[in-house]
């Protein structure tokens, strides 16, 4: 009962060759499930299957979650890869293009959409199918203490997406509660990833502070006075999957160190 046993299990993660998706896809692998991971490049990609170092029980598919046939060949070479697909992690997403509202651009706007909401909606509908037939799977998407709350300027679009992430977490979950399928999303706070060290800079330039008073902000915000960790998230995840946490659906779950209580 204590120990996490994900032999058998097959896992596909968005976005896994770094960040939030690189902790989680290790945390699983060390269960003993089967993991694919996606991303853009194919050279980070290849990188993080050498180091993860977990044979032919990981397996990197590139591609771009904004678009939607990228997606879809994700999720459907993972159950050609592995014969099968039973944890599906939406771990991908973000925005770009950061501007007030009045100010922001279409393109900003239609990205972050795809990015953060629709690639969760491609991925999961072919998922459920192959889940369903066997009445067990595990839908875990990544949402952000930003999906419960709106405190931060010139990001409208990536607050907007989140938020909707969990209403379509919710809604799964309603739908597919019968079937042995749980749909959850995970809210972190803020997490010193790649990401925050690519977009931060240019956020807390358009709020009109520097990166480090930006990430002082995130610390403050929390509880717990400072950062999470890759590991803090990928251990809630590692939950969710497991049978230990067959009850929980439709959860908006924080590991955010105690923000916006
Ligand atoms: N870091 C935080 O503070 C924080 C807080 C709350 C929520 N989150 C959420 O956590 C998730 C992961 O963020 P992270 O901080 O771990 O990011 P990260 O360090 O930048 O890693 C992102 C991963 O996703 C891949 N990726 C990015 N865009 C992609 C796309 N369009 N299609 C396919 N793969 C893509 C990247 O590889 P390539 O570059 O090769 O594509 C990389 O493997 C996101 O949904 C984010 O909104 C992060």
């Amino acid at each position: 009962m204590n120990t996490i046993d994900l032999s058998g299990k097959v896992a596909a993660i968005t976005g896994g060759s770094r960040g939030i998706g690189r902790g989680i896809a290790e945390a699983l692998l060390s269960a003993g499930a089967m993991v694919t991971i996606n991303g853009r490049n194919q050279e980070k990609g290849d990188q993080a299957i050498v180091d993860m170092a977990a044979g032919d029980r990981a397996k990197f598919i590139a591609g771009d979650v904004t678009r939607q046939s990228d997606v879809e060949n994700f999720v459907q070479s993972t159950i050609d890869h592995f014969g099968r697909i039973d944890i599906l992690v939406n771990n991908a997403g973000g925005s770009g293009g950061f501007a007030p509202v009045a100010e922001m651009s279409e393109e900003a706007w239609q990205e972050a959409a795809a990015w953060i909401l629709h690639s969760a909606f491609w991925g999961t509908r072919i998922a459920l199918r192959d889940m369903e037939s066997r009445g067990w799977g595990r839908i875990i998407n990544i949402s952000s203490v930003e999906g419960k709350q709106a405190n931060k300027e010139n990001v409208s679009h990536y607050i907007t997406f989140k938020h909707a992430l969990n209403g379509f977490t919710k809604a799964v979950a309603f739908e597919y509660g019968t079937k042995g399928i749980t749909s959850n999303a995970i809210s972190p706070g803020a997490v010193e990833t790649d990401l925050m060290k690519e977009a931060g800079p240019s956020a807390a330039e358009s709020a009109g502070i520097t990166y480090e008073q930006f990430k002082e902000n995130y610390a403050q915000d929390a509880a717990i006075k400072r950062l999470n960790t890759v590991e803090e998230v990928a251990g809630m995840a590692l939950f969710l999957t497991s049978d230990l946490g067959a009850g929980v659906t439709g959860a908006i779950l924080p590991v955010d160190g105690g923000s916006a209580l």
